[in-house]
């Protein structure tokens, strides 16, 4: 490790581009540290400085850094999002559009538009594209799991339409795609079953993750091939996951990487559970991905690791305490907590190849609807002006104190 004094310009550079552009916070954020001031050394800029004054160069010697965005954010009806996004990040994932409800709402009709505006905008701007998701319980139509005169689909017929699906979706992408989440949150969050309980598993049965895998293989061979779900720092999920994984390689099962999706709140889990997560799925010998990270700041009653979407709280004014700004004191909080999360990731950067925001600003991010509709909640790096946060300063920090990979 180094610190190279003459990379902090490019910070400085960020913070100045960002904080003056764009106008001045509605919210009553606390200002982002000067980075200049810390250090006490003066700050000359070298001749041959590469200034690396985003997240995406800032990471480039690490791992990807990737967002997932809207439709409206790839496609130019937002194109503040879209020119931000392209300059912070190196990768991006659909939030909606590559799910089945999106591609596939009815049998037979396919509709790859709005997905297809993801793979102009990633090669436009020099983005991986990430595929989310083939395989899940939830948006996906009713229709994939009926069968004859109301019964349920049986066997047969679902993995038919399964293999279909990915056909078409995986083939549609084919090349265009860095990795498909193949198959995304099979896992259950108690209970004896180590798999929930959705139509995939009651009808094909456990196999159906491999069947997923192996249509995958078929359709793009070159794609890497994600198994993804959240909560697994959890250490009873995260076993009942490395027994699957480790179920897959055993049988040859084509799996690439696992994408722990990384939903957390301020305290938990703990960075220690977070960290063993990332050790015991590297020592399987597969690429390790953080696919949906944000951060919770918000009160709840509920059990809050469990990311489920079907979660649903009452609201209740005193569990919407931030809607005028948040406070310095969690302000600082946020900040510790993404320094704490992206030492853990640089540690581990050998193992890591892509960390991925689940959203690009606080204005728009799933967590304002979940798990209470309307909430005023401020999970990730920049605030509802696109303006940086502390956390943002912290992050950044990190990555330019770290010596580029060739160097360890
Ligand atoms: O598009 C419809 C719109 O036509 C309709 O008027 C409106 C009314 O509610 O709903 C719109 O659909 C919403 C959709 O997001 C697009 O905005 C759905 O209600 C809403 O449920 C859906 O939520 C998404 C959620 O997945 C659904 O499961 C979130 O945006 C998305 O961030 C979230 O992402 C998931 C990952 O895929 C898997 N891991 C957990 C993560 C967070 O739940």
């Amino acid at each position: 490790m180094f610190v190279n004094l003459s990379r902090w310009i490019p910070v400085f550079c960020v913070f100045l581009t960002l904080s003056s552009g764009i106008s001045s916070a509605a919210e009553d954020e606390a200002a982002p540290p000067d980075p200049a001031k810390a250090s006490a050394a003066p700050i000359v800029p070298g001749p041959n400085d590469k200034p690396a004054s985003t997240l995406r160069d800032a990471f480039a010697d690490d791992f990807l850094i990737g967002v997932a965005l809207s439709s409206r954010q790839v496609n130019g009806m937002d194109a503040a999002s879209s020119d931000f996004a392209a300059r912070h990040f190196s990768s991006v994932t659909a939030e909606n559009e590559m799910k089945w409800q999106s591609l596939h709402p009815w049998p037979g009709v396919f509709n790859f538009r709005d997905a297809d505006a993801y793979v102009e905008y990633a090669s436009k701007h020099g983005m991986k594209l990430i595929g989310h998701a083939l395989v899940w319980h939830s948006q996906t139509p009713d229709w994939v799991f009926e069968g004859e005169s109301g019964k349920p689909a049986t066997r047969d017929q679902l993995l038919a339409r399964m293999r279909e699906h990915i056909q078409a979706v995986a083939g549609h992408y084919k090349g265009k795609v860095k990795g498909w989440d193949v198959v995304n949150e099979a896992l259950s969050d108690g209970g004896s079953d180590p798999l929930r309980d959705s139509p995939w598993k009651e009808i094909i049965g456990e196999d159906f993750i491999d069947h997923a895998f192996r249509f995958a293989k078929e359709a793009d061979p070159n794609a890497e091939l994600y198994y993804n779900d959240y909560g697994l720092e959890d250490p009873r999920k995260r076993a009942n996951c490395v027994k699957l994984l480790r179920g897959l390689l055993d049988r040859g099962v084509p799996i690439d990487g696992v994408g722990t999706q990384s939903h957390f709140q301020l305290d938990e889990p703990s960075n220690e559970q977070v960290e063993q997560t990332i050790k015991d799925f590297a020592a399987l010998g597969l690429k390790v991905i953080i696919t949906e990270l944000d951060v919770d700041v918000l009160p709840s009653y509920g059990p809050a690791g469990i990311a489920d979407i079907n979660r649903r709280e009452k609201s209740d004014p005193s569990l919407n305490p931030y809607t005028g700004g948040l406070p310095a004191e969690i302000q600082q909080k946020l900040a510790q907590r993404y320094a704490d999360l992206f030492a853990i990731y640089l540690r581990h950067r050998k193992s890591i190849t892509r960390v991925t925001f689940w959203g690009l600003y606080d204005g728009h991010t799933w967590l304002n609807h979940f798990p209470i509709r309307g909430r005023t909640n401020h999970p990730l790096l920049f605030d509802r002006n696109f303006k940086p946060k502390p956390a943002f300063f912290e992050v950044l920090k990190l990555a330019e104190a770290t010596a580029p990979a060739g160097d360890e």
